[in-house]
């Protein structure tokens, strides 16, 4: 099986992009794509793509179902996946059930919890939660009669202290807050915020969608009680993700499904469940998802998030001060020069042009962005605008491909300004 790319590349990248076959091919002509669309999903290794192809090949049955070897063979591959995947997060095994990805994982948590809320009782987010991290909170609270509270980020998007101190006390049951904004790609200080809630008796989920393609993250050491993250924005395939719950806390979790797979016994009239994490498994598992998202940790690890972190702030440095020498551009979130840790994500205007006409014309120059709210509208909101374009790298990109984005973007500045006189002629 190849590597995939965890290989360096002579642009300068951390991963060969040839080592991405939707890259290797997407490469091929003059100017080929720059993809600066990696929060919304990362491209694929070939490491993955092949471990899902083989499971099918070779393994292919119904996990913790079959006596037969086959069945025992794809239990077997689901349960290393696991492993892997725990191990990547610094967590063990037995604190993993696996989910379609970050906003079942999620959803699953605030209906799991619930239980757990009183009428005037609080569950503290932050201003910069995505809507997989917000909605959920919103829809429990209200059934339970509790309340929502924000912390408030700074002007380069991270939590401070003192805000962490007025929103979460003696009322808050659950804080759930994202480790990396999906926006602005600040690193939250979530040690603090963990501290914070515990001190104060309540839960924490931690929303790690983004920080584990990033950062390197010990859900141990952080301390969290719960956590959700995606496969497919660290490598994996599309339709995969994981749910933490630190041994002793997965006791308070309900299950949100229910049927085969996750219950000990069922009688004419009641049933009994499993423990963690089978209880959250009901159904039929995307085992071959999980064994590609195992790739993927491997994939990463082989790389080392230590180096991974560093290229992506670099990056993200790189193009907040192209954006920040540009009069046309306006940027959202840490500056260039800021000391605070980022991830190689940011968020930006070209002044005068709407967001989704900007991303419009750097795809006409072969880079993609993403334009929008980015499922995040009580923080763009925040920022004072109704959408934003968002730049935000892989392993694969280098800094040529950001300085051909920040081209990109003085070009459609320019195509704006052109179409406007040419209307006015
Ligand atoms: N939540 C994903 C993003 O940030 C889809 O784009």
């Amino acid at each position: 099986m190849t590597q995939g790319g965890a290989h360096p590349s002579p642009s300068g990248a951390l991963a060969a992009p040839e080592g991405f076959p939707l890259l290797a091919h997407e490469a091929a002509g003059e100017g080929g794509l720059v993809y600066l669309d990696s929060a919304a999903t990362t491209q694929k290794p070939a490491c993955v793509l092949e471990a899902v192809d083989a499971f099918y090949r070779t393994n292919n049955a119904n996990p913790h179902r079959g006596a037969h070897r086959l069945g025992g063979a794809a239990t077997e591959a689901l349960e290393a996946a696991r492993r892997d995947v725990a191990r990547f997060v610094g967590a063990d095994a037995d604190e993993v059930a696996f989910t379609s990805g970050t906003t079942c994982a999620l959803n699953q948590l605030a209906y799991g919890l619930a239980g757990l809320l009183r009428p005037g009782d609080e569950v503290a987010v932050s201003l910069l939660e995505h809507h997989s991290n917000l909605v959920p909170w919103l829809t429990v609270a209200k059934l339970a009669g509790a309340k929502v509270r924000y912390l408030v980020p700074d002007r380069q998007g991270r939590v401070p202290d003192g805000e962490i101190d007025r929103a979460v006390g003696s009322r808050t049951r659950i804080v759930a807050v994202s480790h990396v904004s999906n926006v602005l790609g600040c690193v939250q200080p979530v040690e603090r915020i963990v501290r914070a809630a515990h001190d104060a008796g309540a839960l924490v989920v931690l929303d790690c969608a983004q920080s584990v393609a990033h950062l390197p993250v010990d859900l141990h050491a952080l301390g969290a009680d719960f956590a959700a993250f995606s496969g497919h924005k660290m490598y994996g395939p599309m339709g995969t993700g994981a749910l933490y719950a630190r041994r002793g806390a997965a006791s308070a979790l309900g299950p949100l499904l229910r049927g085969g797979g996750m219950v000990e016994a069922v009688f004419e009239q009641g049933f009994t469940f499993k423990g963690f994490p089978a209880v959250l498994e009901a159904g039929t598992p995307n085992a071959a998802g999980a064994v590609g998202m195992a790739a993927a940790a491997r994939f990463l690890e082989a790389l080392g998030m230590e180096a991974v972190h560093a290229h992506g702030e670099a990056l993200a440095r790189r193009m907040a001060a192209g954006l920040a020498a540009m009069p046309s551009a306006r940027l959202y979130g840490p500056g260039p020069d800021g000391a605070e840790e980022r991830c190689g994500i940011v968020a930006f205007n070209v002044r005068g042009v709407g967001a989704d006409l900007a991303a419009r014309a750097l795809d006409r120059r072969n880079v993609a962005v993403r334009a929008g709210a980015h499922c995040a509208q009580p923080l763009v909101r925040h920022l004072g605008a109704e959408a934003v374009c968002r730049a935000s790298t892989g392993v694969y990109t280098s800094e040529r491909d950001v300085d051909r984005s920040l081209g990109a973007v003085e070009a459609a500045r320019q195509d704006t300004a052109n179409l406007m006189t040419s209307a006015m002629l």
